[in-house]
């Protein structure tokens, strides 16, 4: 059986001792430390939860209607330094408190999905299962952001059951079809290239690929209501 313990490397420990915690006695940074991986492990059981969820979906559907709605299903822990970037930058407390309190993206689960009409289909099923709690909903589809990114994005919360509690735990879940993902994706390599810069001509031009993409979704989902799956 997999172990649910997030393993914390030397970087990271180094990174805790100089952040999280200002005192010196080695059991306080072991304090930290643990509580900060059984944090971690919490977020990566919620995260779990959200794909099984996902899978499941997938399976009825498939059984019911003959195609899977999902592409694929991605998943991720935010790295600690990410974590401790954002925090501050948000001139949040560092805390691991503060990490739960103010951060609604820690674990992160992305759903690509065939169609866009699956990616609405996906999130009303998920949103109506009574363990799922809505706390925030993007919809970058309707209306895609200034660069014309696309994709729905929702903060839920979903118990995990551990030993003697029940937690509930916040994930991030980003759903798009398969148009949607490849063009984030490369928009996110073209932008990130450090050493080059990135004009205003390119930003235009991604902008025009992401029209492009869309009116390629919008076709699609005209042929799947005429072949009517
Ligand atoms: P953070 O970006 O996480 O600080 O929070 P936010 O509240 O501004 O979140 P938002 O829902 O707008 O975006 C969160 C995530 O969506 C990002 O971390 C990316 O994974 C993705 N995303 C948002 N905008 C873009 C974009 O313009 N391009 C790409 N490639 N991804 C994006
Ligand atoms: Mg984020």
């Amino acid at each position: 059986m997999k172990s649910f313990t997030y393993s914390i490397d030397e970087n990271d420990k180094k990174l805790l001792q100089s952040l999280f915690t200002n005192k010196t006695a080695t059991t306080e940074i072991r304090h930290t430390l643990d509580g900060f991986s059984k944090l971690m492990a919490y977020y990566k059981c919620a995260m779990m939860e959200i794909e099984t969820k996902f899978n499941v979906l997938n399976e009825e559907f498939s059984l019911q209607y003959d195609r899977n709605p999902i592409s694929s299903v991605k998943t991720r822990l935010k790295r600690l330094d990410s974590i401790v970037q954002k925090l501050l930058r948000n001139d949040n407390e560092l805390s691991i408190d503060s990490v739960e309190e103010n951060l609604n993206d820690v674990a992160g689960v992305r759903v690509i999905c065939s169609f866009t009409h699956d990616v609405y289909t996906l999130a009303d099923a998920l949103l109506s299962q009574d363990d799922i709690t809505l706390i925030k909903a993007k919809d970058y589809i309707k209306e895609p952001k200034p660069n014309r990114y696309r994709s729905l994005h929702l903060i839920v919360s979903v118990p995990i059951f551990l030993l003697h509690e029940k937690r509930r735990m916040k994930v991030e879940i980003q759903l798009r079809t398969i148009a949607m993902d490849s063009w984030a994706a490369l928009e996110h390599q073209l932008k990130y290239k450090k050493d080059t810069e990135f004009t205003d001509e390119m930003a235009k031009d991604l902008y025009l690929c992401s029209q492009l993409s869309a009116e390629l979704d919008s076709r699609m989902d005209s042929l799947r209501e005429k072949v009517n799956i």
